[in-house]
């Protein structure tokens, strides 16, 4: 039976957009005679039962920063029974009817176990820069990171012409290529090695030694942390080819700043969605969308392991350089 609900808790994990999320669900509660608390340092907060009351104020003039207001933290403990409860404890005390988990897989896990074991009433926003969550073509936070480490790339392009420099870029991504296969097309990059596909150091080192006798000196070769380091792409590159490489490491700046317009976009579009979910009693699932309309997956397929393919994107870096 649908219960009344009048009080939701809001859990998140960190990228950009989460902000905007957070304003979305506080302020489509509001609107609704909801009631919402923020749950401080995620599961952590969960099982500590540290949170804070918010309303549509305390989410003013946050839509455009990045990170999450509400801190967040990796809680080991919630994986065991007792942290579980604990959780569970702080729901019950609470007096929280329903719960929004705004994360990647790590949160999402979570939020399924809270639903699946303990019957808790959740939904989740997927929002990870990795953008490798099962059944959601796009997380709140990936296109902020892709844009990041565009904006990084493009100035590294200018140096790498100007010296005829080879240069290996390294990129977040986890076990997902999304961010480097979008940086490696959107940047005009001349390889990219991501965990979705063999890598062929001996092959991108014969194209760089061909190019170069060419008069082409100049290269960039994207690399996905969950792939490779960059320093040893770079040093085997020089083995092979007798010629200098420098490497570069994004790393976290991908996951911060002011979010593009589509995360923001995504976020207000998710953080309503989980809201109307919540209130018609559709829980245990997690928002996605189908051909850009708003719909929900159950969270226990959201949590699988994602099929990622590299389909065009690799071929059209190759035809491209
Ligand atoms: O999942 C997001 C992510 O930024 C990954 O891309 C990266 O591998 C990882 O988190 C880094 O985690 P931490 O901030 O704990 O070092």
């Amino acid at each position: 039976m649908k219960k009344k609900i009048k009080k939701i808790g809001i859990l998140t994990r960190d990228c950009a957009g989460i902000n905007a999320a957070i304003r979305a669900v506080v302020r489509s509660a509001y609107s609704s005679g909801i009631k919402t608390i923020g749950i401080i340092r995620g599961y952590e907060g969960l099982m500590e039962n540290n949170t804070i009351e918010l309303n549509s104020r305390s989410v003013s003039g946050i839509i455009n920063r990045g990170g999450t207001i509400l801190k967040t933290a990796r809680a080991k403990k919630f994986h065991s029974k007792e942290g579980q409860k604990k959780a569970i404890e702080t729901i019950k005390t609470n007096q929280i009817d329903a719960l929004v988990v705004i994360g990647g897989n790590g949160s999402l896990t979570g939020a399924s176990i809270l639903s699946s074991k303990y019957s808790v009433s959740v939904v989740g926003v997927p929002a990870t820069i990795d953008n490798d969550i099962n059944g959601v073509a796009m997380s709140i936070g990936a296109d902020t990171s892709v844009n990041v480490a565009l904006d990084a790339l493009d100035k590294i392009r200018d140096t790498a012409t100007s010296l005829e420099r080879i240069f290996v870029v390294e990129v977040m991504g986890r076990d997902c290529g999304y961010i480097a296969l979008r940086v490696g097309l959107a940047g005009g990059c001349e390889d990219v090695i991501v965990p979705e596909k063999k890598i062929n150091i001996k092959e991108i080192s014969k194209e760089i030694s061909e190019g170069s006798i060419k008069g082409k000196m100049s290269w960039i070769v994207v690399v996905s942390e969950g792939k490779a380091k960059a320093a040893d792409v770079g040093k085997k590159i020089t083995k092979i080819t007798g010629l200098e490489t420098r490497e570069v490491v994004l790393g976290h700046i991908q996951r911060g700043g002011r979010p593009t317009a589509y995360d923001r976009m995504l976020a207000a579009r998710y953080g309503y969605y989980a809201l109307e979910l919540i209130k018609k009693g559709q829980t245990g699932r997690c928002v996605t969308l189908r051909n850009d309309k708003l719909s929900a997956i159950p969270l226990s397929k959201a949590i699988k392991k994602k099929d990622i393919r590299v389909g065009d994107y690799y071929k059209l870096i190759k035809l491209l350089t």
